[in-house]
């Protein structure tokens, strides 16, 4: 079946075509089609993103970026001059009346396009930002009245997991169960139990900012655009170049920085698999307001020590839940999972490739593009529930609705 999925919970714009189809009995091909993103630049300054500006970005974008995933997928066909309009004008212009002037370019576009072949349409539903959500949520339901098409809601955070299964060789990898994923996102940090596809249980989460929002604040502070996290990761990546390693204790063996400048390791030894990063980010303001003028070779170190904070974190909660539930397989998702730093310890410290270690485990990371949000995900995800339960009616337009904290 070919699934067109929306993607609209934070400040990425994201459609994409997906073609998916069982291969044997248990199974399946996933070929991506299209997947167009457009990003919003309005963000770079402010240091994060601002609901009601993301809203109005992506009612401007969603459209051009819709056109653009058809055309890539090599679906945009122009309708032929007297083939009738059968669009319902005024259902979709009420769908659409939230979304300013959307059902205007809405209409223009989709009066001209020929219906193509495509078998349901996949949404994110939550968890986001509620006014950026409803965009595309408004998007599809418009798109699912006018080419007459199911819509499967989608959790952005499975989303998120489930971006693993494409890969860039084309072969789905083999997940075994009991699974974990750690989810490290703008708005997330979960560490979540995985029995099986469609059985999660959360085991531990942020009691405050989620890790991507410790690297944006802390980018913000260092005079850094958003997103902050490739910005700190490469001012890391300049500084570990330079620098001696010594050995991280709580990471035992891991070679780390041997930084002057230290920052907590917040929570690292609770006992439990919960985390919290805004303290985190009020010690770099500390740190900041007593140093008073810092120089380029500061700056690095502090984004090294914020980064090796961050990532020793991580590390150290997720061995501690793979040795406690036995996990075979350690899934990572999320925008933080394109941190090559976090990709490198987490590789050595669980990863299969290393002998003589009882804690050897398979582990995927996404590939670059589908760390962070995208439309493919979503129509992933949309697919693999859909085969589930195939017979289930999609729910009517009227009950699809955002949920900012949808949770598994
Ligand atoms: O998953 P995502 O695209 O959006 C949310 O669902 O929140 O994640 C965005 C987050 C931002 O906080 C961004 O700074 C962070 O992911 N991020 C990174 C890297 N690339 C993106 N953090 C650390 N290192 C990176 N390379
Ligand atoms: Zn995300």
């Amino acid at each position: 079946m070919k699934i067109l999925a929306i993607e609209t919970s934070c400040d990425d714009t994201g459609i994409a075509i997906l073609d998916a189809r069982k291969s044997g009995k248990s199974s399946h091909c996933l070929h991506m089609m299209a997947n167009a993103i457009q990003s919003q630049p309005i963000h770079t300054n402010y240091g994060g993103v601002f609901p009601m500006m993301a809203k109005r970005e992506h009612g401007k974008n969603i459209v051009p970026v819709f056109e653009k995933a058809l055309k890539d997928a090599g679906l945009y066909k122009l309708k032929i001059k007297n083939e009738k309009l059968k669009i319902d004008e005024v259902k979709i212009k009420k769908i659409l009346s939230r979304e300013n002037d959307l059902s205007e370019t809405f209409i223009n576009s989709i009066s001209k396009i020929a219906k193509p072949k495509i078998d349901a349409i996949a949404v994110t539903v939550g968890p986001g930002l509620e006014p950026a959500l409803w965009v595309g949520i408004s998007f599809a339901k418009a798109l699912s009245l006018a080419w007459d098409l199911p819509l499967l809601p989608v959790n952005h955070m499975e989303g998120h997991i489930l971006s693993i299964l494409m890969t860039d060789e084309g072969k789905i990898p083999e997940i075994q169960f009991p699974a974990l994923s750690l989810l490290v996102s703008g708005g997330h940090t979960e560490l979540v139990l995985m029995k099986d596809f469609g059985k999660y249980k959360v085991i531990g989460q942020t009691r405050d900012d989620a890790a991507g929002e410790a690297f944006d604040k802390v980018a913000r502070m260092l005079s850094l655009p958003y997103p902050g996290g490739p910005e700190i990761s490469k001012l890391a990546a300049g500084h570990r170049k330079n620098s001696n390693t010594s050995t991280s204790p709580a990471l035992a063996g891991t070679p780390q920085e041997e930084n002057i400048i230290k920052l907590p390791r917040p929570m690292i030894h609770s006992g439990d698999f919960d985390f919290s990063f805004s303290g985190l980010k009020t010690a770099v303001l500390y740190l900041l307001r007593d140093l008073g003028d810092i120089n380029d070779e500061q700056k690095k170190e502090i984004a090294c020590e914020v980064e090796d904070s961050i990532v020793e974190v991580l590390t150290y909660k997720t061995i501690k839940a793979i040795e406690k539930y036995k996990i075979q397989t350690l899934i990572v998702g999320g925008g933080v999972s394109a941190n090559t730093h976090l990709q490198k310890i987490l590789r050595e410290k669980v990863g299969l490739k290393i002998k003589n270690e009882k804690l050897k485990i398979k582990v995927y990371f996404p590939t670059k593009k589908l760390s962070t949000d995208n439309g493919l995900m979503i129509a992933i995800t949309g697919y693999f529930n859909y085969i589930k339960k195939p017979t289930k009616k999609s729910p009517p337009l009227s009950k699809l609705k955002a949920n900012g904290n949808l949770g598994f």
